[in-house]
């Protein structure tokens, strides 16, 4: 089996929560497998908003030095695969994460006449997510399947192939990942 390069970014405030849950999971199995993991918690991080300046489009980088985003995107372009967990906010993906896909815009890819050009090609992602509807309810109106298309935009646009995405739905009634979701993790981390 080859090794590989393993980033898990968990982007909900909650310790213990459902994603948090996945994710942990996801980590456990992924060193089990024989992977290196890097893991980060965003709001453990000093990350500060995107002042949409475009600099980022022509350098390849952000301007800003002075925080947390340097090594964020440092570790983002080293990982073969990242594992992103992150709960569904308003049917999309909550303003922490979304900040970081805009601080990596000009690292992720460039801006052409026509299309985009991805700049981090070759790699790889999971997503973990999580919300309050029931199934299938959360995909029928754009929960679930809100928060997937968002992650999908950041991630195609920047080179990086779905390995699969988990979704647990109904969370204020199930507080406990069920069974079938780990089970999925599972088979995704041994894809990898
Ligand atoms: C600010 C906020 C917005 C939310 N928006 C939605 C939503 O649009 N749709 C939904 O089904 N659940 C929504 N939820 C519920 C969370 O997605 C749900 O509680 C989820 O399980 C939290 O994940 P965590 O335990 O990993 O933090 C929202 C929760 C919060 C705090």
């Amino acid at each position: 089996m080859d090794k590989k390069k393993i980033l898990a970014i968990q982007g909900s405030f909650r310790n213990n929560g459902i994603t948090s849950t996945m994710l942990d999971y996801a980590v456990e199995e992924s060193k089990k497998a024989g992977h290196e993991v890097q893991y980060i918690k965003l709001h453990d991080m000093n990350i500060g908003y995107c002042k949409g300046c475009r600099k980022c489009f022509e350098t390849g980088e952000c301007v800003f030095k002075d925080d947390d985003m340097t090594q964020i995107s440092e570790s983002i372009k080293d990982a073969d695969v990242i594992i992103l967990a992150a709960p569904v906010y308003w049917a999309n993906v909550p303003a922490i994460v979304k900040n970081m896909f805009d601080r990596m815009s000009g690292t992720s890819m460039e801006e052409t006449n026509t299309f985009p050009k991805p700049r981090l090609s070759g790699k790889r992602y999971i997503f973990l997510t999580a919300c309050s509807t029931p199934m299938p309810f959360a995909e029928i109106f754009g929960q679930t399947s809100g928060i997937k298309r968002v992650v999908k935009e950041y991630f195609k646009t920047s080179g990086i192939s779905c390995i699969g995405t988990v979704a647990c739905g109904n969370t204020s009634k199930c507080r406990d990942v069920p069974n079938t979701k780990f089970n999925k993790i599972h088979r995704l981390i041994g894809k990898i």
